[in-house]
């Protein structure tokens, strides 16, 4: 992290878990656990769709965001089943994760699908979390540079340069989602760092050294500190350990140390 030039985001990725029934008893304790946090870090937990409303009420006295896991594209039409930019930020929803690698792999996401939400999220007040990040095969044949900056020079595509500052990029190796498999500290460090060369050859150096970068996949209370003591590491977005208030609180305070 580096707190002088950029923010540090803790986001959590509820995924499709959690009742909206639950909703209010998990902010009143993460709000004992954490109560000064607000200091230090942003905090924000991504629920599904359904939770928003209950999860928009309930954050709000304690101080987190709220935001969706995906959204369209499109402003408004004949688009059953799915949710704008627009309708998310009404019922004040202030984040989207754009590019999640489970909606790429199982709803067939594409890059270009990516930069049309991107470019979506920044006509409206949401900001965007765009999730990039190699296979395992990927990493393996040694290619990770070349398909992170491929996935970031795709999403950013038409993103001028005074818009960029409002976006988050997460990067996530997706053979270390859900897994217990973390990239070591030094491994998600040299991506993170990649990612603000990237950003700076799109932009520039002043740019790419205010936007903030996490790490996400299998990120939790024991491997936090670690990784968010990393110059390049300004956050993390966290899945299954966000789904407890306890391991979500000792995240939030790892980022304090
Ligand atoms: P886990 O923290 O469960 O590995 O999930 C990471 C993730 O996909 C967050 O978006």
């Amino acid at each position: 992290m580096n707190r002088e030039f950029r923010q540090t985001v803790i986001a959590g990725n509820w995924k499709m878990n959690m009742l909206a029934s639950e909703v209010n008893a998990f902010s009143e304790r993460l709000g004992t656990l954490v109560p000064g946090f607000r200091d230090w870090c942003g905090v924000v937990v991504c629920a599904a769709s359904v939770l928003l409303p209950a999860a928009v009420k309930a954050f709000e006295s304690i101080g987190v965001g709220v935001g969706a896991q995906n959204m369209n594209q499109h402003e408004s039409g004949a688009y059953t089943g799915e949710v704008s930019a627009g309708q998310l930020a009404d019922i004040g929803v202030g984040y989207a994760i754009i590019g999640h690698s489970e909606r790429r792999e199982l709803y067939s996401e594409t890059d270009a699908t990516v930069n049309q939400k991107v470019l979506a999220t920044l006509k409206s007040p949401l900001r965007p979390i765009v999730c990039v990040g190699e296979s395992l095969s990927q990493r393996e044949i040694g290619v990770t540079g070349d398909i992170v900056a491929m996935q970031i020079k795709m999403a950013l595509h038409g993103v001028a340069a005074e818009e960029v500052r409002k976006v988050i990029i997460a990067y996530e190796p997706i053979w270390a989602i859900g897994t217990g498999k973390t990239a070591t500290p030094e491994d998600a460090q040299e991506v993170c760092r990649a990612v603000r060369n990237i950003l700076a050859s799109l932009y520039s150096d002043e740019i790419a050294k205010v936007i903030t970068i996490q790490y996400g996949g299998s990120m939790n209370e024991k491997n936090a500190l670690e990784l968010l003591a990393q110059p390049d590491i300004d956050g993390g977005l966290i899945g299954g350990a966000s789904l407890r208030p306890e391991s979500f609180a000792a995240i939030i305070n790892a980022a304090n140390q």
